[in-house]
């Protein structure tokens, strides 16, 4: 560790943005990246479809602009649109100079191309991949890039507590960013980072639902950090639910990527019957908060457990070749699905919402960027297109790093910061108290802020977040923090901005629906929800 823990720039997340920005920016600037938990888990590890390129010559970037439109129903913003579209081929090729090993087809003159595989919303094929574990290629081709950097100082298992701004110092001037602290969870120690610029690149928040397809991480610290620090946050309400995660008792957070449905799998019913047809005419390829509550209406009309996803139909070697994790993973449980169909349901996903930037991943708060899955951008809408995701880190990681690179220079160094002061807590005497409260937020966001929504299931929702969120917050001022103590601070907090977006959208629109409001508000044009602390 630096002596003084002083860097131009401190990045909090080691994901695809995180990691990305930090490779940007690390030939110029002394670069710090936290991770909370090892330096590759987080989202990008475990995604699978791809990442969404115009690169065929039948495609084209208006094309790829009007599906993500689409999938956004109305509330896209389309310069992000076109600035993020127009940017994937130059993306795509920075990480294959980092050695991102993509699958690969021949083109019939003995040279390779990228294969190009098709996910729900596309009207083309055009998702980038490297068989069905896209996410592994990238991180770990990313890693081994920021390890090997001599500017890149790593810090494993650090989980920021609190950004530290210049209104908290009660300085004066216009708020900006100072540095954070960090709990160094190994040692139990707590130590201040001083930065000139501090990027957010912490992922999303899906874990505030009891069934996700994300990792532990996903506790949306950043858009915690963000709004306590004092800046704005948007479109909270549009959490999307993957439609097929593995139903399993023993498969605890595993995907059945898109891409098996981009390849001919079907949705089926318990009695091997499909319905998808009833629901929308692009069938398994609608987009997907049109499956997901096909499938949720499809389970409560039925009272079955799952529905299942078939892809036997498909040559056995064509399937095993196409998705090696997936074949490898539900064959250790028994599901051959070379022959058999498996059994999926819909699970939280994905965070629309986040932090509010402008194209330079900006927040409101001078010196503090936003990158990947923990920001708003305007990219996605009411609802991200599938592989929209992983191109959104990488572009906003190039964005950021332009910007930063711009201004370091005139950005002054940040002033000695106070330590963190334990003087008035003590260890705890009742742990259970967190793990409690934990359950509890995971499970009232799914049963009353989840697929389909009410007003009525939100107050419920909302009343339970209000009263958790003073009992954390009076635990947190008695006693030493943890990090599950941490994450649950954030995550009552993330409750809470969904619940409060999602009562102030009086219509159904993309990801959110709610049966009081069953259609469009066309009365006026559509808006973002935003919030302001
Ligand atoms: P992450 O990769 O989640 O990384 C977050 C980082 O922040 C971690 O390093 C974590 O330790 C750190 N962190 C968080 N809080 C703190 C804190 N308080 N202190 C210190 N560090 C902290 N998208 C696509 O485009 N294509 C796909 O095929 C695809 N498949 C997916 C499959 C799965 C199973 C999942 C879960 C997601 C998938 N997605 C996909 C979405 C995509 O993977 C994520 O949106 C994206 O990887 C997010 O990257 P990120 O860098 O923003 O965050
Ligand atoms: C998947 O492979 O289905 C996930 C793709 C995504 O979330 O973009």
């Amino acid at each position: 560790m630096d002596k003084e823990n002083t860097y131009d720039a401190l990045i909090i997340g080691s994901g695809a943005s995180g990691l990305s920005l930090a490779l940007r920016l690390a030939d110029h600037a002394r670069v710090a990246v936290l991770s909370k938990v090892a330096l590759n888990e987080g989202s990008t590890l475990y995604a699978q479809g791809g990442i969404s390129a115009v690169l065929d010559a039948q495609d084209s970037l208006e094309s790829h602009i009007e599906d993500t439109l689409v999938s956004g129903a109305g509330l896209c913003n389309p310069d992000t649109v076109r600035l993020v579209v127009s940017q994937a081929k130059d993306c795509i090729d920075w990480l294959l100079e980092r050695g991102v090993a993509f699958t690969e087809v021949e083109n019939g003159d003995h040279a390779h191309q990228l294969h190009l595989t098709r996910e729900g919303g596309h009207t083309h094929r055009r998702v980038v991949h490297a068989a069905d574990a896209t996410g592994r290629a990238v991180e770990s081709s990313l890693e081994k890039s920021a390890r090997a950097h001599p500017n890149i100082a790593l810090f494993e298992y650090h989980n920021v507590i609190d950004l530290i701004t210049s209104r908290k110092l009660g300085l004066g001037g216009p708020q900006r960013v100072l540095g954070a602290y960090v709990l160094d969870a190994k040692r139990q120690q707590i130590h201040a980072f001083r930065a000139r610029v501090i990027a957010l690149a912490t992922g999303g928040a899906s874990k505030v639902y009891l069934y996700t397809s994300n990792p532990d991480v996903s506790t949306g610290d950043g858009i915690a950090l963000a709004w306590r620090a004092g800046a704005r946050v948007a479109n909270m309400e549009f959490i999307q639910f993957h439609p097929t995660c593995l139903y399993h008792p023993h498969a605890r957070s595993f995907l059945i990527s898109e891409a098996v449905r981009g390849e001919g799998g079907r949705l089926l019913l318990p009695d091997g019957s499909p319905f998808m047809h009833r629901f929308d005419p692009r069938g398994e390829l609608a987009p997907r908060d049109v499956v997901a509550r096909a499938i949720d209406h499809e389970m409560k009309r039925l009272g079955a457990d799952c529905v299942y996803l078939d892809i036997s139909h498909r040559p056995a070697d064509f399937v095993r070749s196409h998705f090696p994790t997936i074949h490898a993973r539900c064959l250790e449980l028994g599901i051959d699905m070379t022959r058999t169909p498996i059994p999926v349901v819909p699970a939280a996903h994905y965070t629309c919402g986040g932090v509010l930037t402008d194209h330079a991943a900006r927040t409101d708060i001078e010196g503090l960027y936003a990158v990947g899955e923990v920001a708003c951008t305007g990219l996605h809408g009411a609802n991200r297109m599938a592989s929209n995701s992983l191109l959104e880190c990488l572009v906003f990681a190039k964005q950021a790093s332009q910007d930063i690179l711009d201004r370091l220079a005139e950005i002054p160094p940040c002033p000695a910061l106070p330590e963190w002061d334990e003087s008035k807590v003590t260890d705890s005497d009742e742990e259970v108290v967190v793990s409690h409260n934990w359950d509890e937020i995971r499970r009232f966001m799914w049963d009353y802020v989840g697929i389909v929504r009410t007003d009525k299931r939100l107050q419920r929702a909302l009343h339970r977040a209000e009263l958790l969120k003073q009992e954390i917050a009076d635990y947190y001022g008695n006693f030493r923090v943890t990090s599950d103590l941490l994450e649950l601070r954030n995550l009552v907090i993330v409750a809470e901005l969904i619940i409060r977006s999602a009562l102030l959208r009086k219509e159904s629109r993309g990801l959110h629906f709610t049966l009081d409001y069953p259609g469009h508000d066309d009365s006026r044009p559509p808006e973002n929800t935003v919030l302001t602390p």
